[in-house]
């Protein structure tokens, strides 16, 4: 997903221990970094027998701190001066040593001493061999470290380094970046259901060939993953895309519209929000050929019937308070189409977008998007990533609640 800028202005220091993974931390700092994060290193002796100090404090641009005493002729206390306004401390790899320090409240290195003086969100990304992270006491570490709030990202399952296939793998760098994002994103969706529709819609004609279009599903999924990282309770209706299920998000995947509006139909009951970005076939195939066809014939002539309007029906249903989105793709007269859908399925927001143009549309990771609102308003947004626009989206839902929670609670006062 796009963690581009996500981290701008962010101060984090990143702790590096002694595992066979602490290569694949020179990537997430570059990651954290691309994401446009300030960071500091602290390496354990041991981690510095595994990748050089040299290589972090070059990408870094920044001394690495890995001896209490003696390191420099420095009158700064690193573990305390570090340890002060910022903003998170990611330990990746926490070796099974590192975990029982902190747990225990032992400080007898740069690393463990500093984090005795953290008080900023702490994410533990633990990676160790099988039956280590299995043990008894590493599991009692953790339960402990969970207990005082500390983050505790679950490693991966595989073959590890050592050839014992498990869980131990340290979690890849892009999901350590994200959860970074989750660990400081403003909860403000926290106790709100949300569903999402995203990607094209498959209506089969034959065995082999289907009705559809190019939508890949990226706004749809970049709106899950924003609303679930500040804190919703997202499901995700998506028709078929080759994108991976966003975190902390439920994925129910279909293929036809059919199943779109069952699945779509049976999450929104009871959901606060609900937001539509598939791109859903109007039509399907009268008949189904059970096989094949074969081209035997100059010309087919195909009769289609409509598909059932999603959001229209969604529209119908609509709860007090709950609040419908709907996106437009338009070729022409962009306004009037939007506001025509908006007003027709009885939306509180439609997003609209010109397609055909390179950056922005159903393939690109860009968009260009007009929202408009039923009071006859408008907002036109710059060109931005579909996760920015998801984010911008997502604010205009939670003002539009406030303001349904806000009227209604006027009249009653009445
Ligand atoms: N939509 C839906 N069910 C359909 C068709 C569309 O829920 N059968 C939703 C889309 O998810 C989108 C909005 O309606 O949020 C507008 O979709 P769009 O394809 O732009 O418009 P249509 O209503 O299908 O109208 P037209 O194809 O005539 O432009």
């Amino acid at each position: 997903m796009w963690t581009e800028n996500l981290l701008s202005g962010k101060r984090l220091v990143l702790g590096v221990s002694g595992g066979i993974s602490a290569y694949k931390s020179v990537a997430l700092l570059r990651l954290l970094q691309k994401a446009g994060a300030d960071v500091r290193v602290i390496m354990t002796k041991n981690a510095q027998a595994f990748v050089g100090r040299v290589t972090f404090e070059a990408i870094s641009g920044q001394p690495v701190f890995s001896e209490m005493f003696g390191e420099l002729p420095d009158p700064e206390i690193r573990h305390i001066s570090w340890a002060k306004d910022i903003d998170a401390v990611i330990i990746a790899p926490a070796t099974a040593s590192i975990i029982g320090k902190i747990a225990n409240g032992i400080a007898d290195d740069a690393l463990s001493t500093f984090m005795m003086a953290v008080t900023a969100p702490r994410l533990i990304c633990p990676a160790m061999n099988t039956h280590m992270y299995e043990n008894r006491a590493v599991q009692r570490n953790l339960d402990i470290l969970e207990e005082d709030g500390f983050e505790i990202l679950e490693p991966g399952q595989g073959e590890l380094a050592c050839k014992t296939t498990g869980p131990g793998r340290l979690a890849d760098p892009e999901m350590i970046v994200e959860r970074v994002v989750g660990l400081l994103a403003v909860k403000d969706l926290a106790g709100k259901r949300l569903v999402v529709s995203a990607g094209p819609t498959r209506e089969s004609i034959d065995p082999v060939r289907y009705i559809s279009n190019p939508s890949s599903g990226k706004m749809g999924y970049a709106i899950a993953w924003a609303a679930a990282l500040r804190g919703g309770d997202v499901i995700l209706v998506s028709g078929p895309s080759i994108l991976p299920d966003p975190g902390g998000v439920k994925v129910r995947r279909v293929v036809t519209a059919s199943e779109m509006a069952d699945a779509v139909i049976d999450e929104s009951g009871t959901a606060d929000i609900v937001i539509k970005t598939a791109a859903v076939s109007d039509y399907r195939p009268v008949d189904v050929a059970a096989h094949k066809i074969k081209k035997e014939n100059d010309t087919i002539v195909m009769t289609l019937e409509k598909n059932m309007d999603i959001l229209a029906e969604l529209g119908r249903r609509k709860r007090p308070g709950q609040i419908l989105v709907g996106f437009a793709a338009e070729t022409r007269d962009l306004e009037k189409y939007a506001t025509e859908k908006l007003v027709k399925k009885s939306l509180d927001m439609i997003a609209a977008n010109i397609v055909g143009e390179v950056d922005s549309g159903f393939e690109a990771d860009t968009n260009r998007l007009t929202l408009f609102f039923p009071d006859g308003q408008e907002k036109r947004l710059p060109m931005m990533n579909k996760f920015a626009l998801a984010n911008i989206i997502i604010d205009h839902t939670i003002d539009m609640i406030a303001r349904k929670s806000d009227k209604a609670g006027h009249q009653q006062d009445f």
